[in-house]
């Protein structure tokens, strides 16, 4: 999978290793396993880092993300990896949204890339599709739009109530996530880019989406770019999804369209993204959340995440390993050592080692 950052030249490089709630844990004890399988065996210069930020820390430190982090991340840091967040006890997500989107929008990672391949043809949920009919990748844009958390309530808890929630899209903001997704579509031979928006309604923010659009499509001409309103798009994705290269959209229609995605995949156990701003320091999760019911139960499937891991290794500029890395994942599905979402019968540490066994060469391929 190609992804879209330049190599950064630092020795050794540090990983921020976050493993956040729930199953966020689980699967984060598997991808740190994978990442150090692939540190050995392809001697990588990386150096993990794990710290401590989830909701029971909040709950018992008031801490979330502590002060002076973010520029220590974007200094000392070639990247992160976040599990997942998400706890109950903390109904407002008041420490999911300082540290996770904190992160996203503190370090102005604008690009959140999720790939949705199918792996095997037996995780296909469609009638008729095969492996390879679910290919594409969604540039998700990832600090604008409804995420940006502007708002109001007027006489809250009463019958009377008015609650205001403002989206924002600005030039700068639209224009450079498609030109992220526009160059991807050229340098990586995905040459096709389908552009989703709602402007029929949204007449002012989805507006400039069509403007910006016009733009920056003419400038790539060897590039087909496409435009489909979001509610089409989304029938599109089940109906012919063999027909989608690179996808562009904005924040919250890619938070869903990916979940959407995911499910073509064989499952949100499945689904990987990084969030980038190219050149910088970038951060890479699973798509899913922290699914408490499952936490610390040995079902969680560990796939995304080590995927995610996968991505981060890629934009370190160790290709081999990333790749290997992906080769074991479609492997160990082949050979069914997967978690029960996907069919099989191991617990998460047991798909860990799995995978771990496959990236060091102790099995055969
Ligand atoms: P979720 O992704 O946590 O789980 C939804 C369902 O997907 C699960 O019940 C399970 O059936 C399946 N699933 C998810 N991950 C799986 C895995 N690794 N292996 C097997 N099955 C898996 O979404 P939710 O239940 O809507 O949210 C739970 C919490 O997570 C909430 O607090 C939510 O806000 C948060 N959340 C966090 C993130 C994130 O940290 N990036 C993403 C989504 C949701
Ligand atoms: C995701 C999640 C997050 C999002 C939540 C947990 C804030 O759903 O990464 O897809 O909406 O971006
Ligand atoms: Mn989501």
């Amino acid at each position: 999978m190609t992804t879209i950052s330049a190599p950064r030249e630092r020795r050794p490089q540090k990983v921020a290793i976050l493993p956040g709630d729930g199953i966020g844990v689980d699967v984060t004890r598997e991808a740190v396993k994978v990442l150090e399988t692939a540190a050995e065996r392809w001697s990588l210069p990386l150096e993990l880092v794990t710290f401590p930020w989830n909701a029971d820390h909040y709950l018992e430190t008031g801490e979330t993300l502590p002060d002076g982090m973010l520029d220590e991340l974007a200094r000392d840091f070639s990247a992160i990896f976040i599990g997942a967040y998400g706890d109950s006890r903390v109904p407002d997500m008041k420490h999911a949204a300082d540290i996770l989107l904190g992160i996203r929008f503190g370090l102005d990672l604008y690009v959140n890339f999720r790939p949705i391949q199918l792996y095997h043809d037996k995780l296909c949920p469609l009638v008729g599709k095969t492996a390879k009919d679910i290919d594409f990748v969604v540039f998700r844009e990832n600090t604008e739009g409804a995420y940006v958390g502007i708002g109001g309530n007027f006489k809250r808890g009463t019958v009377d109530e008015v609650a205001i929630q403002e989206e924002i899209y600005t030039h700068r903001g639209v224009d450079r996530i498609l030109r992220a997704a526009f160059d991807y579509a050229r340098r990586s031979g995905r040459g096709k880019v389908c552009m989703a928006d709602k402007s029929n309604v949204m007449r002012y923010g989805h507006d400039l989406w069509q403007r910006c659009f016009a733009t920056v499509s003419a400038e790539y001409p060897d590039v087909e770019a496409r435009h489909l309103f979001v509610d089409a798009l989304a029938m599109q994705l089940v109906r012919k999804p063999e027909t989608f290269e690179v996808i562009v959209t904005t924040n919250m229609f890619g938070d869903i369209l990916t979940d959407l995605g995911a499910g073509l995949q064989g499952g949100l156990g499945i689904a990987a993204s990084a969030n980038l701003h190219p050149g910088r320091v970038s951060m890479f999760e699973p798509v899913h959340g922290s699914a408490p019911k499952y936490a610390g139960t040995g079902r969680a499937n560990p796939m995304a995440a080590v995927l995610s891991t996968g991505l981060l290794l890629d934009d370190l500029g160790h290709a081999e390993a990333a790749a290997a890395v992906e080769a074991a994942v479609r492997e160990a599905i082949a050979y069914d050592e997967t978690t029960s979402d996907l069919g099989g019968s191991m617990t998460t540490s047991e798909v860990g080692d799995a995978l771990a066994r496959r990236l060091a060469r102790k099995v055969p391929a």
